[in-house]
């Protein structure tokens, strides 16, 4: 019997007539990134799985619940990476990257893995554009990595994006918030899910990130970190404040994000579509990080990571992808001698950096003309037993140009010429 193989749950397939909408948007990530010098890093799809640990943290749904997590051949256990931010750190430290110049700055465009329920703009493989910086305690640093993040938006034709903002403050503060927080999750605690529970004391900020809807509610009414924050993180967000007004970037301030992951410090950000609800990109600055997975070296760090399926989702909806343009030639041949010119002239077009197609179906001539029309060729070009032996061909231009006459020999430049 036929085994019937489909995709996993939680995980998509990008088809060729749709893989122009991902580029576009991975080229606008390599662009914009360029343009504020940021450059590339790559790492593998999976770490050892002490690192996201570590990293991520322990009191975390992505931790606690989501992880591709497997004892590989050698006994070792290595997770698939969640995100991207502890696998960037664990490169700088592991290749001695933060004895270097600074600012560091580093993007990735990655794939990501969590075991979450599939919903809309939830899959369990997804793929990140995820910028970070290294290096700088300055505000400055901070509204360089959200005016990334808005132009990165702005390149794509992404306007009407929401901008919230946060603090979540530094140890010191959240020494008091915790507490807080501990004696109003604690009088409701008989409500809570057992994950949140045991939040209750590790890390109680983390019950306000739980997906659970009772949780949700009773999280709403929890106390707000901004009502807690030292003297040194409030003057660090009205800087970073005052700097994004500058920047002409609006934002709304809003105490409840606190993010999924558990190595944030001071600010916090989300780019939310207002349409969907969807987050398209999230970050912040994370001070312990590095010293937290190096256990010597102290070196603040910040960045954002979009969500890809996310952003091209979106962009669907809005109607911001163009329609592919006719693009290249399709050289039609009928006949042995013209299937030979026909393959040299198409090797000539690509040669010159050109597109070029010829029929490898053995097609009649009217074929490979609905053919070419079908796969949007701008140019085409019929040769025959009378081209052959004249030379002089006609390049017709399927975009309502003229026809260009010309010879076989002169055709490639021909073309060039026009594109
Ligand atoms: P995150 O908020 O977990 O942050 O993910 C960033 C973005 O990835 C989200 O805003 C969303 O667009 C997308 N995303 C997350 N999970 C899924 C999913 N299951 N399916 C589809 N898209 C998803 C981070 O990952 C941090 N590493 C960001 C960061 C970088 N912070 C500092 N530097």
């Amino acid at each position: 019997m036929a085994m019937e193989i489909k995709a996993p749950r939680g995980t998509n397939d990008v088809l060729p007539a749709e893989s122009y909408q991902w580029q576009i948007v991975e080229d606008a990530a390599r662009r914009v990134s360029d343009r504020f010098a940021f450059r590339e890093i790559r790492f593998p799809t999976f770490e050892s799985t002490e690192l996201f640990e570590r990293g991520v943290g322990d009191t975390t749904d992505v931790v606690q619940k989501e992880m591709y997590t497997f004892k590989d051949k050698g006994d070792r256990s290595v997770t698939l990476r969640p995100e991207g931010t502890a696998s960037a750190v664990r490169v700088c430290l592991e290749h001695g990257l933060f004895g270097g110049l600074m600012p560091l700055k580093a993007y990735y465009i990655i794939s990501a893995f969590r075991y979450e329920k599939p919903q809309a703009g939830r899959f369990r493989e997804f793929h990140q554009f995820g910028a970070e910086l290294y290096g700088s305690a300055s505000p400055q640093a901070d509204r360089e990595v959200i005016e990334l993040a808005a132009s990165f938006l702005r390149e794509l034709g992404l306007d009407r994006i929401s901008l919230n903002i946060n603090s979540i403050g530094c140890p010191e503060c959240r020494k008091n918030y915790h507490a807080a927080l501990k004696e109003y999750f604690s009088a409701r605690a008989a409500e809570l899910c057992e994950t949140c529970r045991d939040r209750l004391d590790r890390n109680p900020m983390r019950i306000l990130d739980c997906k659970s809807p009772v949780c949700k509610a009773i999280a709403a009414d929890a106390p707000v970190i901004l009502d807690y924050l030292c003297d040194d993180c409030k003057e660090h967000f009205d800087v970073l404040k005052a700097s994004l007004d500058n920047a002409g970037i609006e934002y709304t301030v809003d105490p409840h994000i606190v993010r999924g992951l558990d190595y944030y410090t001071r600010t916090v950000f989300e780019f939310i579509d207002p349409v969907s609800g969807l987050t398209l990109a999230g970050g912040g600055r994370y001070d312990g990080l590095v010293s937290e997975l190096d256990g010597k070296m102290k070196v603040c760090g910040l960045g954002f990571a979009a969500g890809l399926e996310r952003l091209v989702g979106v962009m669907k909806e809005r109607g911001l992808f163009p329609e592919p343009d006719r693009q290249g030639v399709y050289v039609a041949a009928m006949g042995q001698g013209a299937v030979l010119a026909a393959n040299r002239l198409a090797s000539d077009l690509r040669g010159l950096g050109i597109r070029a197609e010829t029929d490898l179906m053995d097609r009649s001539l009217k074929a490979q003309m609905k053919y070419a029309d079908k796969t949007n060729a701008r140019f085409v070009v019929v040769l025959g037993d009378n081209e052959v032996e004249s030379g002089n061909v006609t390049v017709k231009d399927m975009s309502g140009g003229d026809p260009i006459p010309t010879t076989l020999s002169d055709a490639a430049r021909a073309i060039a010429d026009r594109l």
